[in-house]
């Protein structure tokens, strides 16, 4: 409880310090819930998100760059599959991501990641065909034995432009 309590009081006085004074191309950290995720989430940044929820205009693009730190080598996969989407008055509408996890992280074999490795994976999201409600952007990571290695979600408005 404390931690969270430090965590919003530094959101709460960081992002609009960080706001005024960086350009709009700046990323922000944001408060993110796991939602079983087993490699470690560090940190979620979402661009142009002043504060939370991000809102988001339809029709754009945002960088969403994913922290996180590589536990466990039995999760070892030759195939990183990867799903994200946006819930929206419990519809399900599929995002457009790029590039690929496996393509992204440096390395010759990409999706075998060495434990304990510090990955911070920037993917482009397309935001097209949602309605300008608050939703919510689910992202997640599967190996090929269907292990849930990455999954978190953000709450997000979206609007019009
Ligand atoms: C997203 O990242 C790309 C590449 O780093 C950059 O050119 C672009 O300006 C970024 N977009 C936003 C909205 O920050």
């Amino acid at each position: 409880m404390a931690e969270l309590i430090i965590k919003c009081i530094f959101f709460l006085s960081v992002v609009p310090f960080l706001t005024t004074n960086a350009i709009s191309v700046a990323a922000s950290v944001v408060p993110f819930e796991d939602c079983g995720s087993i490699y470690y989430l560090e940190s979620i940044e979402v661009s142009d998100c002043s504060s939370y929820p991000c809102r988001i205009v339809i029709g754009s693009t945002v960088n969403v760059t994913t922290n996180f730190l590589v536990q466990g080598t039995a999760y070892d996969s030759e195939q990183l599959v990867q799903n994200v989407y946006f819930v929206v008055s419990s519809i399900q509408l599929q995002a457009q991501v790029s590039p690929d996890p496996c393509t992204a992280v440096q390395g010759s074999n990409a999706c075998r990641l060495e434990n304990g490795r510090r990955v911070k994976y920037q993917a482009a999201v397309r935001v097209d065909n949602v309605p300008p409600l608050r939703g919510t952007l689910w992202w997640t990571m599967t190996n090929s034995a269907h292990e849930l290695l990455v999954c978190y979600k953000l709450t997000v408005i979206f609007t019009l432009a």
